[in-house]
C-alpha cells in the first residue's frame, strides 16, 4: 500500500521532455535557464560553454575526448515547483542524427523554441513530424522578442500554417526589438516590464501592473499602450482560448514569449509546464511468449501503466562510450512502470537472460552518479559491451516487448567502399554492429553485394568511417549513390507486390534486419511508384525488432 502510494507521487512528479528547435533558435540558452531555475547549475554559460566544445570540430575522435561531456549533457535532471524534470537532449547542429528523432519517442512532451525572427524552420518541422506521430503535447517558446522580428500574429499564424497546430497564447508580446517593453501574462492578467539589466542572473524585480486598466500602464508604456489594449481585445475576441484538454492531445500548443538570453518570460513558461505538461503516461508493448523467438509476429499489444507495481523500461539510445579497448556502450533506458532499486535482477527480454542491474548510471546536469532508485519516467544508463540493442526491454518478469521506438527512413546515402580487400569479414561485422547500434542503418540491394548506408545526419558517415577505422581496423571510404529516400515496404496484396518487386527490383534491398525497403532515385520516382501500386504501403519509419 505504502509502495503503491509513493509510486504513485512519484509518478505525478515527474515531467520527461525535449526542447525542440531549429539551430540557433536558442535551445541552449533556454536549456541553461531552465536549469538555473532548477538549482542545477549556478552560472550561465555551463552548458553554452559545453556545446562550443562539442561543435567546435567534427573530427570524431576529438568528440570522442569530448564524449563524457556530451553523455552527461544528454539527459539534465532538476527539479522545479515540486515536480521532478528530466529533459532530453536533441542533438542538432552536425550532430542532428537519427538520435535526435529517437529521443521524441522517450518523452512525454516537448517544448517548442521559435526565434520570433525567422518563424518556422525546416528543423522544426522534422521534428514536428515526429511529435505528430506519437501525438505529443508542445509547449511554445517565441524568443528573441528583444530583437526586431515578426509580429506576434505573424508568427502564430506561421506556426500553425507549417506545423498544423492551433495556438493559444498565454502571454503576449509588448512590442519587440528596441521597442520590447514586456510580456502581458493573460491568464493573471498582468504585465511583467522587461529589462535588459538581468544578464544571467535569477532576479525578481520586473514591475508588475494589475490589468489592461491599470492606468500606470500608460505611464510605463507610453505608446504601446493602446496597442496593447487593442491586441488584447482581439485576442479576447478572435483568439484561441487555452484548453488543457487540447494542449494534451497536442490540437492545440500554448504559447509564451520572451528573451531566454534576458532571462525573460522563462519562470512563466516554466511554472505553466510544471502545472500543465503531462506526467509520464502509458506505453504500448507487446504481450510476448517466454521466449521471443518463438514470437508469431501476431502479439497483441496492451498499454503499460507507469502505476504498475512491475519495473519496465525501454532502451530508446545506445551511445558509445568511447573505452576502444572495452567497445563499452551505454543504452539509454526509459523507465515505464514501476521502481527501479541498486542490485535488481531484470530480465533482458531479446536474450532471455537475467541480470542484475548494479552499475546502472543517472545524468544530472553536471554530472552523472550511480543510480540507487528510480521511478517512470526517469532515464537511466546501462553500461554493456554491445549486448543491448535500441529497442530492447527489460521487465522484473513480465515478458513485454515495448513499441513505438522505430528506425526514421534516412535521409543521405553513401555506398562503402573498402581499401583492404581482405578486411571484408570485418567490414561486415563492424557495420553490422553499428547499425545494430543505430548509429547508422545498413541496406544491402538485392542485385549486387554492396553495402548502401543510411543516415539522417550527414556528420554520421563521417563518425563511421573513423569509429570502422577504430574499433575494427577497417579503411574504408565512401561513393556517392543515386538514392535520394528510402521507404519500408509493406503489402498485404500479394500479387501487386510481387509485381512492384519485379519492377523495381535495381532499386530495391534488405536492411540490417532484413527488411525490405525501396531506395528511390528520386522524389519523382518514389511518387510514381506510389501511383502505380496503391496497394503497398511506403512506410517512412519501421519498427525495430
Ligand atoms: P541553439 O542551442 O538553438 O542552437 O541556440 P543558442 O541557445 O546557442 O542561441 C543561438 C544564438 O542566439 C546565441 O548567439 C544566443 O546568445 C542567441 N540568443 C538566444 N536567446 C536569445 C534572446 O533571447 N535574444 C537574443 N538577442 N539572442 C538570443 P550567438 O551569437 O550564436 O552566441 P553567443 O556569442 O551569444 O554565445
Amino acid at each position: 500500500m505504502k509502495n503503491e502510494a509513493s509510486l504513485k507521487r512519484e509518478i505525478a512528479r515527474r515531467r520527461t521532455f525535449a526542447i525542440i528547435s531549429h539551430p540557433d533558435a536558442g535551445k541552449t540558452t533556454l536549456t541553461e535557464k531552465l536549469l538555473l531555475f532548477g538549482g542545477a547549475i549556478q552560472m550561465a554559460g555551463t552548458v553554452k560553454a559545453r556545446k562550443a566544445s562539442r561543435h567546435a570540430t567534427s573530427d570524431w575522435m576529438a568528440m570522442e575526448r569530448e564524449r563524457g561531456i556530451s553523455v552527461t549533457t544528454s539527459v539534465m535532471r532538476f527539479s522545479y515547483n515540486n515536480c521532478e524534470l528530466n529533459l532530453l537532449d536533441t542533438p542538432g547542429h552536425q550532430d542532428f542524427s537519427e538520435d535526435t528523432y529517437r529521443v521524441l519517442t522517450a518523452v512525454d512532451s516537448a517544448l517548442l523554441v521559435i526565434d520570433s525572427s525567422k518563424g518556422v524552420e525546416t528543423q522544426t518541422k522534422k521534428l514536428m513530424d515526429v511529435c505528430r506521430m506519437r501525438a505529443t503535447p508542445i509547449i511554445t517558446f517565441i524568443n528573441k522578442l528583444d530583437r526586431e522580428g515578426l509580429g506576434p500574429l505573424e508568427v502564430m499564424a506561421d506556426i500553425e500554417d507549417h506545423l498544423g497546430i492551433a495556438c493559444a497564447p498565454l502571454t503576449w508580446t509588448v512590442g519587440m526589438g528596441a521597442d520590447f517593453k514586456g510580456v502581458y501574462d493573460l491568464s493573471d492578467d498582468e504585465l511583467r516590464l522587461f529589462s535588459a539589466r538581468h544578464g544571467g542572473r535569477i532576479v525578481d524585480d520586473k514591475i508588475i501592473l494589475k490589468g489592461r486598466h491599470d492606468p500606470r500602464l500608460d505611464e510605463y508604456i507610453t505608446a504601446s499602450a493602446a496597442a496593447l489594449r487593442d491586441d488584447l481585445e482581439l485576442l479576447e475576441e478572435a483568439g484561441n482560448p487555452f484548453s488543457l484538454e487540447q494542449y494534451l492531445a497536442a490540437e492545440q500548443t500554448p504559447v509564451f514569449f520572451g528573451s531566454a538570453i534576458n532571462n525573460f518570460g522563462v519562470q512563466e513558461l516554466l511554472r505553466t509546464f510544471t502545472r500543465i505538461a503531462p506526467p509520464p503516461q502509458p506505453r504500448p508493448a507487446k504481450v510476448m511468449p517466454e521466449k521471443f523467438e518463438e514470437a508469431s509476429g501476431a502479439e497483441p499489444t496492451r498499454l503499460v501503466d507507469p502505476a504498475e507495481p512491475e519495473f519496465s523500461g525501454v532502451v530508446f539510445k545506445i551511445q558509445a562510450n568511447m573505452d576502444k579497448a572495452h567497445r563499452d556502450r551505454i543504452a539509454f533506458l526509459r523507465v515505464c512502470s514501476g521502481r527501479f532499486t541498486k542490485g535488481m535482477k531484470l530480465r533482458h527480454h531479446r536474450t532471455g537472460k537475467d541480470v542484475a542491474i548494479n552499475n546502472a548510471t543517472i545524468f544530472m546536469a553536471q554530472d552523472r552518479s550511480g543510480v540507487e532508485e528510480s521511478w517512470p519516467g526517469d532515464i537511466i544508463g546501462l553500461p554493456n559491451h554491445g549486448t543491448i540493442k535500441i529497442g530492447d526491454t527489460f521487465t522484473e518478469k513480465t515478458p513485454l516487448k515495448f513499441t513505438g521506438i522505430p528506425s526514421f527512413a534516412p535521409e543521405h546515402f553513401r555506398r562503402v567502399r573498402l581499401r583492404d580487400p581482405l578486411k571484408s569479414k570485418q567490414l561486415k561485422k563492424g557495420l553490422e554492429q553499428l547499425a545494430e547500434e543505430g548509429a547508422v542503418q545498413l541496406f544491402r540491394p538485392l542485385i549486387n553485394n554492396d553495402y548502401i548506408l543510411g543516415a539522417v545526419g550527414l556528420l554520421q558517415f563521417d563518425l563511421i568511417i573513423s569509429r570502422l577505422a577504430d574499433e575494427y581496423n577497417v579503411n574504408a571510404s565512401y561513393e556517392m549513390v543515386g538514392a535520394h529516400c528510402a521507404r519500408w515496404l509493406h503489402s498485404d496484396d500479394k500479387a501487386q507486390f510481387d509485381d512492384f518487386k519485379d519492377y523495381y527490383r535495381n532499386d530495391l534491398a534488405l536492411d540490417a534486419e532484413n527488411t525490405l525497403a525501396y531506395l528511390a532515385p528520386t522524389p519523382w520516382k518514389l511518387e510514381s511508384a506510389m501511383e502505380r501500386y496503391p496497394k503497398v504501403e511506403f512506410r517512412t519509419t519501421r519498427e525495430v525488432n
